[in-house]
């Protein structure tokens, strides 16, 4: 199957990354202790030895390193390493990408500049599919996926808070807390195409397979780590639907998901919470006093439990 880090490496032999999720990636001691393993391992040659790898680069940096596995009894595969998430560790891991290319034969390495939004891109997707591989065998019920009358009722309530609110989602837009996609949904009927997350993998799993998310736009990782899993990013508006539920035991935890949440939203950026009680959209309303100007709206009047609070603002300039 070709995905984009195939095109993007111009290989046809699988790719397998080294660290098991896309949050791991943020910490890459797994990858570290191969490299080193890796260059212990070589340094018994005398000689240089044959071997193929690709070193990935931005601005004289290398931030991804592929490893050619010739066939055995299985078919050749390339074992692909990053530091594109793990700011920390950046020098070691080109300290030791460095000393293993000095033991390769002429001929063995390539280099590829590649912009890394254009890689993260790419890994996103491989999750996506790497997880819906690993759950193929996991029923998923798409009829509770794709809830129309929710998708028409979010439409027009976006289609209004455009309008009366000046919410602006016409640039980049993050959805924390997506879900399955339920509402991802009415996004995407409505021409936005937000990138997800939400640290349930089974729900993330039910979206994808829908279809109501897209790989490359979609990962799995804790949201209350926001700042470390999307790197050199801001987004012009931040979207969460139905947030919750949120209660005295678990409001610290909330308040570290908006938290995270505002930082990387640009000043100015448009915010759109949903709730599904008075006390969870007040929480959220006096939270982010100091940082954001916002409005509460009741929509209590709906028969429905979705999305029935609303809490729309922008973050504050300063
Ligand atoms: C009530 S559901 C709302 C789902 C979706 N937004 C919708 O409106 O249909 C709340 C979601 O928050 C997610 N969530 C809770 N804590 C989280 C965290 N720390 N990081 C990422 N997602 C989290 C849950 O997994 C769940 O999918």
């Amino acid at each position: 199957m070709t995905i984009k880090l195939n095109e993007l490496l111009d290989i046809q032999e699988s790719i397998i990354l080294m660290e098991s999720g896309y949050q791991n990636n943020t910490y890459i001691t797994k990858s570290l202790r191969f490299l080193y393993n890796t260059i212990s391992e070589l340094s018994r040659f005398n000689e240089l030895v044959d071997a193929k790898i690709i070193m990935l680069e931005e601005m004289d940096r290398v931030y991804a390193l592929g490893l050619y596995n010739p066939p055995t009894k299985q078919p050749a595969f390339w074992t692909l390493l990053t530091t594109v998430l793990d700011t920390e560790h950046q020098n070691t891991f080109n300290e030791f990408v460095h000393a293993i290319k000095k033991h390769i034969a002429e001929g063995g390495v390539s280099t590829l500049h590649i912009e890394r939004s254009e890689f993260i891109e790419a890994m996103r997707e491989y999750y996506s599919i790497k997880l819906v591989e690993t759950l193929k065998n996991c029923p998923v019920n798409f009829e509770f996926v794709y809830n129309e009358p929710r998708v028409e009722r979010l439409k027009i309530i976006i289609n209004q808070l455009e309008q009366s609110y000046s919410l602006d989602l016409s640039g980049s837009v993050l959805e924390i807390c997506c879900g399955n996609g339920m509402a991802t949904a009415a996004l995407s009927k409505l021409g936005i195409r937000p990138l997800c997350i939400d640290n349930d993998s089974y729900s993330i799993l039910e979206g994808l397979v829908s279809k109501v998310l897209k790989p490359e736009k979609t990962i799995v990782a804790d949201v209350t780590e926001l700042t470390d899993i999307i790197k050199g990013e801001e987004f012009d508006a931040s979207i969460g639907f139905m947030l919750g539920d949120i209660d005295e035991f678990n409001k610290p935890l909330w308040k570290e998901i908006l938290i995270q949440t505002i930082k990387l939203t640009k000043k100015g950026g448009s915010l759109l919470f949903t709730f599904r009680t008075e006390p969870e959209v007040m929480f959220v309303k006096d939270l982010l006093e100091e940082l954001a100007t916002g409005d509460v709206i009741c929509q209590s009047e709906t028969e429905s439990l979705y999305d029935c609070w609303i809490y729309i603002g922008k973050k504050k300039l300063v």
